[in-house]
């Protein structure tokens, strides 16, 4: 007979060659219920969340005559977020690092348009502060007005660690160093497009990340952390932004897509990859109900004049104690005028 103990912890047989742990059908079965219950609770819980989170931009707004930058609008739902404002009647830049499919993304824009719609591609590397810099004069030097510039490009990693062509670490030179010199350069077109719009696609997901403005490259940090923090930086430079830029004309709002399946998640690696994959393709939105709310605070007229505020969903959303830290985002904007080494010559806001 087994004692007690035995049945709850097994039994080492000795067999003919090598020791053997026979485990007891009782424990086999209490551990495959608590991680059956543990899946299907996360499974019901995935669900409600997508259900939740399904919101729509209900705005007719017309963007014809205006001109509307995204960057990253290749994939995902950059390439959304283009179709709809080319749909509209606006002119859209697609500013990518990615020619090829760039070129392919450009050919479903303008078919999703349809006739007469005017649709370029810019490239753009967020990562290199050179390219920033060359897209930039691109666009000063073709546009006469620029209405809408949408960041929407971003970059995640989980493991590996890489550095941008300037020495950055890179998820914080592609997803906020870039960005911001991006929005530097463009500012006086921006303004003199009045009233115009700066959106910034961030992640709920900054609220997992705490942010040091003296070091905000933090090169000791896991590279999936490190995606939280350049998230976290998108809503300090996005309410930063609304302050600098108050009576200019110029708004600037931040949003959370939702979950989404897309790309930004091909840097996951094996075998953690075959989970998310599966769990994105049976929970997550597609990256067309994903830019919804970029589409939203692009085109709302509920927020003409509107500036400063989170949005989830096509709706206002609180930030975190944390996120709202003026003082923060002070010290991250001064740190970054640094970090993107501003000329003289340069437009400051
Ligand atoms: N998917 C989600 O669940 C989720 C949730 C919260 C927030 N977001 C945010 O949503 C935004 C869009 O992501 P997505 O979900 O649509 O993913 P995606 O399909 O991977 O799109 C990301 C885009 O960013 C571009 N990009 C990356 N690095 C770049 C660089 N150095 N220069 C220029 N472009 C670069 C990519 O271009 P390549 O094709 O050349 O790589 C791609 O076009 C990101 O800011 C992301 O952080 C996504």
């Amino acid at each position: 007979m087994t004692s007690n103990s035995e049945a709850a912890e097994g039994t080492w047989v000795r067999g003919m060659t090598e020791e053997v742990l026979v485990v007891p059908p009782l424990a086999v079965a209490v551990v495959a219920a608590v991680l059956g219950a543990l899946f299907g609770g996360a499974v019901l819980a995935l669900r409600i969340y997508a259900a939740m989170t399904r919101g729509v931009c209900t705005s007719a707004a017309s963007m014809r005559g205006k001109t509307v930058l995204v960057t990253g609008a290749n994939s995902g739902i950059g390439k959304e977020t283009a179709k709809e404002m080319a749909r509209r009647g606006a002119r859209v830049l697609m500013a990518c690092r990615n020619q090829e499919t760039a070129e392919k993304a450009r050919a479903e824009v303008l078919a999703t348009a349809g006739e007469g719609a005017s649709v370029e591609v810019v490239p753009l590397d967020l990562s290199s502060l050179e390219s920033v810099r060359a897209c930039a004069k691109r666009v000063l030097q073709s546009e006469r007005r620029l209405d809408v510039l949408v960041h929407n490009a971003g970059y995640a990693n989980t493991f590996a660690r890489k550095l941008s062509a300037d020495g950055h670490e890179l998820t914080m030179a592609t997803n906020h160093l870039g960005p911001f010199l991006l929005t530097h350069l463009l500012i006086d077109l921006l303004k003199r497009s009045k009233p115009a719009r700066v959106v910034v696609v961030a992640s709920e997901l900054y609220r997992l990340a705490r942010l040091d403005p003296a070091t905000p490259l933090r090169p000791r940090a896991l590279p999936a952390y490190l995606y939280y923090v350049s998230k976290l930086a998108n809503v300090h430079f996005t309410l930063e932004l609304a302050r600098r830029l108050e009576g200019s004309g110029v708004t600037a709002n931040c949003l959370h897509p939702g979950m989404i399946d897309s790309g930004i998640w091909r840097n996951v690696p094996f075998p953690l990859n075959l989970p998310v994959k599966l769990i994105a393709k049976g929970f997550f939105k597609t990256p067309e109900q994903g830019a919804q709310t970029s589409i939203f605070c692009a085109v709302s007229e509920e927020l003409e004049g509107v500036s400063g505020k989170y949005y989830l969903d096509c709706k206002e959303h609180g930030l975190s104690a944390a996120a709202s830290d003026a003082a923060v985002a002070k010290k991250l904007w001064e740190k970054s005028e640094e970090l993107v080494g501003l000329k003289e010559g340069d437009p400051r806001i």
